[in-house]
């Protein structure tokens, strides 16, 4: 299926034509073609070939001929596999045969007449088969886009006049507003055919004042009236024992299919998506994507070329697009600003995620992240969503879903602000705002203006999780879900909107902020340049360069303390070590990271000898090198005496406790015990570890073989599993000729309420050139892995 034709040596090492696919060494080259994404397009190509082989093209035909039509002629010849129709024009087929002799049949007849229309029958045009590049926001397609922008940029007076610019050249046009109105007004006017008293609401860039050219049309489908329709017709029929309505709507209208006060939301977007492609003109690619935190009906707009969203019960969503028209109309600063930050953000790959999901910022996230920082400006630019809900009257008083969501519906209600700095000192206050903002430890909240401790929303005792759950509204009971960067919904106070960044996209966007903020220091940000060179934002939108992994680089991995996904009874002996919690974690993480690199990838690991880990060299320690890290600052944070967090402690760890003691991982090796370093810094010191086969290729494929039938399981969420994938692959592939040998360093970092497990790798030996992919699957592969460890250990110290 694939050929050694598809690999090219170059001078940088080999090119995969097929993939369209740098390869660094021999290694990743038998690697790559036993992969998943060779091995699929092989099986496509050869595939794509043998349809070929065996179809025809047939012009000629008139659109009100039908697939059946066609498969009903062509039949004559042979049996028809498949009909492939030209659905827009209806003016050609695509005829595919179950054997070749067909078509020599087909090809050999002179004429062919169907339904009195003379068909034009031809062999297969011969395509060579190639992989069209997805189109990304590459760093090319940016620079460009920055190259058409920078000369106006660079003419402009200042950097006021520049920012300003960028609203202009990228806003919504009149002309697209109402040819998006137009859109809704037709989608209304077919949906209330369907669903009676149905309301089509658009949310988001379209009408939120950020809108730029391509932006998505954000609808919500509300359908409480129909409901009310529906109990009432349904209730009147019952009544007259008739299948009609009183309106004289009949039993079989698509209402009478569905339940709406109990059909789940999957169910009714499919009718959404029925209704999408058969009754509104110039709708094509509709799926659901019903897995969303809001699933959703997804559509194109041919003729508008125009992305379509459409949601069910998104109440808060046009609520809250409400709140960010009124923000720009209290503030005119805003939306210059955020037309800027979004267009950075997008040249340096901080936000915007294709797909909908992603690691990265959302505009909505970025938006309110503007948003808090303006809150925050000395004086405010912005007043709390608190504030604002006092400066509202009676009449705009507003509760969904149980979220207060008050605020005055005309900007005018609200005091201006006294605060006069101009656009320029206003975006570089963003970046360093941010730049220098302790993420780890915060919970932005934008309706109280500033940063919650995140430690309140982790050290919740058992009682107060009882209090909690007994005052809150049925709707909301849990808090939101904890992340790298955590930012409240203005409304809905139990929704992180950044809940889906990871920590590389985090560390980029404050990397990014600290790089912006020293060149919003230099005279190239604030002064026009005399000699004609790029100055201003131009620099500050130069597409994000991907840094190539170098020797020096550092290569960590980051266990991140999530209590959330720590089992009950670890969780329990955490809280009982209140503040000096983060000792028994760390000691519990090394052994499950030990437990992983051993048993389940069966590296060799040689852990130090004759440490000792204690917690009162912690507790003691004179270390105050103020590195976040130190656990002896962190134990001199609290408020606890030392003696009851020594107590506490102990109660978790034990005295002189082993770090890998036997009883915590089976494989630790006896009688080794490894210890703080003596300057009694949170850290080990190092293991050295042996990897002898590439435990990491092809794990996804062994692991759906070991499964073959049972119910998928994701990579990372069964240690036996994943122990017998990396033996399946032991027994069948060959041992690395030249073993990768390499040091792990566990260290704890961050603040208290940051607290992270660093492991600190760095090749020692690695001849065979692979430990860059090892490392790159460790990254996602030991934080999952760890998790699902301390899980099944239950917790128990
Ligand atoms: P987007 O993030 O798509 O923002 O969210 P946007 O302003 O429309 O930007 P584009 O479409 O990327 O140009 C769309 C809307 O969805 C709601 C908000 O109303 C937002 O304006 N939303 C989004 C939420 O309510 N919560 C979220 O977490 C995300």
């Amino acid at each position: 299926m694939s050929s050694d034709s598809d690999i090219q040596m170059t001078s940088r090492g080999f090119f995969c034509s097929l993939c369209n696919t740098n390869l660094p060494n021999k290694p990743s080259v038998d690697q790559h073609v036993k992969g998943r994404k060779h091995q699929t397009l092989s099986t496509v190509r050869a595939t794509r070939k043998t349809q070929e082989e065996h179809s025809v093209f047939v012009s000629g035909i008139k659109p009100e001929i039908s697939q059946s039509d066609v498969t009903e002629y062509f039949q004559q010849f042979g049996a028809v596999t498949d009909v492939i129709m030209d659905k827009d024009k209806g003016v050609y087929a695509i005829v595919q045969f179950g054997e070749t002799e067909s078509l020599q049949a087909v090809l050999s007849c002179v004429e062919h007449k169907m339904k009195g229309l003379k068909l034009r029958v031809k062999p297969r045009e011969k395509k060579a088969f190639k992989l069209i590049p997805k189109k990304k926001n590459d760093r090319q397609n940016l620079q460009q886009a920055l190259d058409r922008l920078t000369p106006e940029l660079c003419q402009l007076p200042s950097v006021d006049a520049q920012i300003k610019y960028i609203v202009e050249r990228f806003q919504l046009g009149e002309n697209e507003k109402k040819a998006r109105s137009l859109l809704v007004q037709l989608l209304q006017e077919v949906f209330v055919e369907f669903f009676p008293d149905s309301q089509i609401l658009p949310f988001g860039s379209s009408v939120n004042t950020f809108g730029i050219h391509s932006c998505d049309l954000d609808l919500f489908l509300d359908l409480e009236n129909t409901k009310v329709f529906q109990s009432q017709a349904r209730s009147s029929m019952e009544q007259a024992g008739e299948g009609v309505s009183d309106d004289g709507r009949s039993e079989d209208s698509i209402l009478s299919d569905i339940d709406l006060s109990t059909a789940s939301p999957a169910e009714v977007l499919d009718l959404v998506a029925t209704i999408l492609t058969r009754c509104v003109p110039s709708v094509h690619k509709v799926h659901v994507v019903s897995t969303a935190r809001l699933p959703v009906a997804k559509f194109h707009h041919r003729e508008l070329n125009l992305q379509g969203d459409m949601t069910l019960n998104n109440r808060l969503g046009v609520r809250n697009t409400r709140f960010l028209q009124l923000c720009s109309g209290v503030e005119e600063r805003l939306r210059p600003l955020v037309y800027t930050v979004r267009y950075w953000a997008k040249q340096k790959q901080l936000a915007g995620n294709p797909s909908g999901a992603g690691p990265l910022l959302n505009n909505y996230a970025l938006t309110l992240l503007i948003i808090f920082y303006l809150q925050n400006c000395d004086p405010p630019v912005l007043p709390t969503v608190d504030q604002l809900r006092d400066m509202a009257c009676e009449e705009e008083e507003c509760e969904i879903e149980g979220w207060n969501c008050t605020f005055p519906s005309q900007p005018i209600a609200v005091q201006p602000s006294t605060n006069t700095q101009d656009l320029c000192s206003l975006l570089s206050g963003f970046f360093s705002f941010y730049a220098q903002f302790d993420f780890a430890s915060s919970v932005i909240s934008i309706r109280e203006g500033r940063a919650l401790p995140i430690i309140n929303f982790l050290s919740q005792t058992k009682e107060d999780e009882m209090m909690q759950e007994e005052q809150a509204t049925k709707t909301h009971p849990h808090g939101p879900k904890l992340g790298p960067l955590n930012l409240l919904d203005p409304f809905e106070l139990s929704h992180n909107v950044a809940g889906n960044l990871n920590e590389r996209a985090l560390r980029s966007f404050q990397k990014e902020c600290q790089e912006a903020e020293k060149y919003c220091r230099s005279l190239q940000y604030q002064r026009k340049s005399t000699k004609a060179k790029s100055w201003g934002l131009v620099r500050l939108f130069t597409p994000h360069v991907e840094v190539q992994h170098n020797k020096t680089e550092q290569l960590n991995i980051s266990i991140p303390f999530k209590s959330t996904s720590l089992p009950e009874g670890l969780r329990d002996e955490l809280r009982v070590a209140g503040d000096a919690f983060r000792l028994p974690w760390f000691h519990k993480v090394c052994s499950a990271v030990e437990v992983v690199l051993r048993a389940v990838l069966r590296c060799h690991v040689d852990a130090p000898p004759e440490a000792v880990f204690s917690e009162d060299a912690a507790v003691g320690a004179e270390d105050t090198e103020t590195t976040s890290a130190s656990v002896s600052a962190l134990l001199n944070d609290s408020t606890e005496s030392v003696e009851s967090q020594k107590e506490a402690c102990a109660a978790v760890v034990g005295a002189k406790r082993p770090l890998s003691s036997g009883s915590d991982s089976p494989v630790s090796p006896q009688g080794k015990k490894p210890r703080w370093t003596k300057r009694r810094k949170p850290e080990l010191p190092p293991w050295t570890c042996v990897q002898k086969h590439m435990v990491w290729a092809g794990r996804r494929k062994v692991r759906r073989e070991l499964l073959k039938g049972a119910d998928s399981k994701p990579e990372g969420s069964c240690v036996e599993l994943e122990s017998q994938v990396t033996a399946s692959i032991m027994d069948k592939e060959p041992e690395l000729r030249e073993p990768v040998e390499f040091k792990v360093q566990p260290l704890m970092a961050g603040g208290t309420e940051s607290t992270k497990v660093l492991l600190k790798l760095e090749p020692s030996d690695d001849k065979a050139g692979v430990f860059h992919d090892f490392f790159h699957f460790l990254e996602v592969f030991l934080p999952k892995m760890v998790e699902t460890v301390l899980q099944s250990e239950g917790g128990c110290a």
